[in-house]
């Protein structure tokens, strides 16, 4: 959540910063600003709204070959002008923006208002530069007072800051991420690398405590103590035209398309002569695990209800708990416990306070994430990564899909080194159909009604998905989808669950679709009959030959596969429901209201 970005080499800042701001919207829309360095000091242009909104208010690019930007996912305070980043010292000589939450601000605050520093935001953020400068007075040397200044922060903290009168940039992290990058001419910090991906794939991934600073020929990184620290260079693979939208109207629509690619990146290698080998996880790994307690939010967490599922048809314990509520709701964890952190940005807060928290109680950790470099994959004791690509739209789609792969894929891994397990009686079909799944999605791509069924179904009250075993997650990730950029009122139930309640929400404007699979769909059956008979109408989603195709009024068909895969077709099938009914509705489909894609709070 936030954005930031910095810049600093010969040539013009501004340009720079501003489109790096665009690349990383999808972490917050609220208001954006930057902060640019000149001979004349530093000029600080911010507004509420989204980075469009900010340059247009500019009157031509400002002036400077050094600069810091911000994109806001609001947390203390409202998205006004006053509240966007950067925030200044009370004469303007310190900018600093910031991603992350200060827990001791107010105290903070207090002092320094106390000391005669004047504030102008309700944000946590404002102390940072007024901090600053205090220890200015102290030291005279600011890379020592930035240090100074960070360590007096509680909470969590990715920041960047530039200084009237001096050629460098001052960057730091604790908790929130930061990535250096490093091109011939200029640096870069960041967020995430798609900010900077135009510019350079080589980076360095800073970790908690590290202190950087930038010059225009040099950089060096120190610890707290200013104690110099070593980072390696790493080269990131993704190509830049992954990160744009390429001929597509939205990021959204654009990586439903990617899926086919994605998939195929996801499989690579990871299948040979009918066994499932992952590089860093050489058998034997998981000899010792007598659990398995997956841990997830949000869409990931859908996902890791697939690698669940048939890790409990293996024969193995196991768990699927919300990220969130992890710390109430887990049973015992000892040494002999996997926890399986699935989450797409390996940043979301919720979950990387549920694996310290499993860690600290003696459990291992494996991250399943997108993003190498994270702080999940730095944290947790292995990581596997699902190869999806840059995914930029807010609503997760593509990764769900390189999720669930990659946690089925996995769980055979996992079962194949515990002795008491069983492997699936159809485990040779299953893993020969999926190498047919990337040319599957792109037949459905290909021949979808789903714009039609987004159409006749739009003026309804409300929409409901249901479905059985694996179909479950599906309906969830459907529902999740459908409400999250249509703004519509939808809900996700397991299909047997539709007569505990929920059944009285059920009119003849309430359409359900059912996901099918080809197992156990016999309950989705007998529940949509139940909802129909009510004046429901039913539309079915799965392979062509299934149990509801005599019942259903309308079909989202999916070519016939493995009942373990149908329910990732069926699942393209319902993204592009959710898509065309949000594009019907002109709701702002990449940027939906009130969400950010990386959850770095709790
Ligand atoms: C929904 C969506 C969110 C994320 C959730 C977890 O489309 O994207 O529900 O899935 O915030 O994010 P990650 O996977 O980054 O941990």
């Amino acid at each position: 959540m936030c954005g930031i970005i910095a810049r600093i080499g010969q040539g013009e800042a501004a340009d720079t910063l501003l489109t790096g701001l665009e690349n990383l919207e999808y972490r917050g829309y609220d208001s954006a600003g930057i902060a640019v360095q000149n001979g004349s000091g530093v000029k600080v242009h911010k507004c509420s709204g989204e980075v469009s909104e900010l340059k247009s208010q500019l009157d031509g690019q400002p002036h400077g070959n050094l600069g810091i930007g911000h994109t806001r996912w609001s947390t203390h305070g409202p998205p006004t002008d006053e509240n966007a980043h950067p925030h200044t010292d009370t004469v303007g000589d310190v900018a600093v923006v910031h991603n992350g939450v200060i827990d001791n601000y107010d105290e903070l605050k207090a002092d320094l208002q106390a000391k005669g520093h004047e504030f102008e935001s309700d944000t946590d953020t404002e102390v940072i530069p007024h901090l600053i400068t205090e220890y200015l007075d102290d030291v005279d040397d600011t890379e020592a007072a930035v240090r100074q200044a960070v360590d007096t922060l509680e909470g969590s903290y990715a920041i960047a800051a530039i200084v009237d009168g001096e050629e460098r940039v001052y960057a730091a992290r604790k908790g929130s991420p930061l990535v250096l990058g490093l091109d011939d001419e200029e640096w870069f910090l960041a967020s995430d690398v798609p900010a900077f991906l135009d510019h350079t794939d080589e980076v360095i991934y800073l970790e908690d405590g590290d202190l950087v600073t930038l010059e225009p020929n040099a950089y060096w990184i120190t610890d707290l103590e200013g104690q110099p620290v070593d980072r390696e260079v790493d080269t990131v693979d993704w190509d830049p035209e992954d990160a744009g939208k390429g001929e597509y109207d939205h990021y959204m629509l654009k990586e439903i398309h990617n899926q086919p690619t994605a998939l195929s990146n996801t499989i690579e290698g990871r299948v040979e002569d009918g066994d499932v080998a992952f590089e860093d996880l050489p058998a034997g790994t998981f000899a010792d695990i007598e659990t398995v307690q997956f841990v997830a939010c949000g869409t990931s967490y859908h996902a890791a209800m697939y690698g669940a599922q048939l890790l409990r048809e293996a024969g193995l314990r196991t768990e699927v708990i919300r990220a969130s509520e992890y710390e109430s709701t887990t049973g015992p964890v000892d040494e002999n416990t996997l926890v399986v952190a699935v989450t797409q940005s390996g940043e979301t807060a919720d979950t990387l306070d549920a694996v310290r928290t499993a860690t600290d109680r003696g459990a291992r950790s494996l991250a399943v994430t997108n993003v190498v470099g994270s702080t999940i994959s730095r944290e947790a004791d292995d990581a596997v990564y699902i190869r999806a690509g840059p995914e930029v739209g807010v609503a997760a789609t593509k990764t769900y899909s390189s999720q669930a792969v990659t946690l089925s894929l996995l769980t055979q891994r996992i079962a194949a080194d515990v002795p008491e397990t069983t492997p699936a009686a159809d485990r040779d079909a299953m893993l020969a159909e999926l190498q047919h799944l990337p040319e599957y999605v792109e037949q459905v791509l290909e021949s979808t009604r789903a714009e039609t069924l987004a159409e006749e179904t739009l003026d309804s009250d409300s929409y409901f998905f249901i479905g059985n075993g694996l179909g479950h997650s599906v309906a969830l990730e459907g529902a999740l989808k459908f409400k999250e950029i249509t703004y519509e009122h939808a809900e996700g139930f397991a299909s047997g669950q539709l007569k505990h309640g929920p059944l009285a929400l059920v009119t003849e404007a309430s359409p359900i679709f059912a996901v099918v699979t080809g197992d156990g769909d016999e309950k989705t059956k007998t529940n949509a009959i139940e909802a129909q008979s009510r004046g429901a109408p039913i539309v079915a989603v799965g392979p062509e030959e299934h149990a509801l195709v005599d019942v259903a009024d309308e079909h989202l068909s999916v070519p016939a596969t493995h009942p373990v895969w149908a329910g990732l077709l069926a699942n393209v099938q319902l993204q592009l429901v959710s898509y065309h009914a949000a594009e019907l509705l002109d709701r702002p489909i990449d940027k939906p209201r009130n969400l950010a894609k990386s959850v770095t709070v709790e």
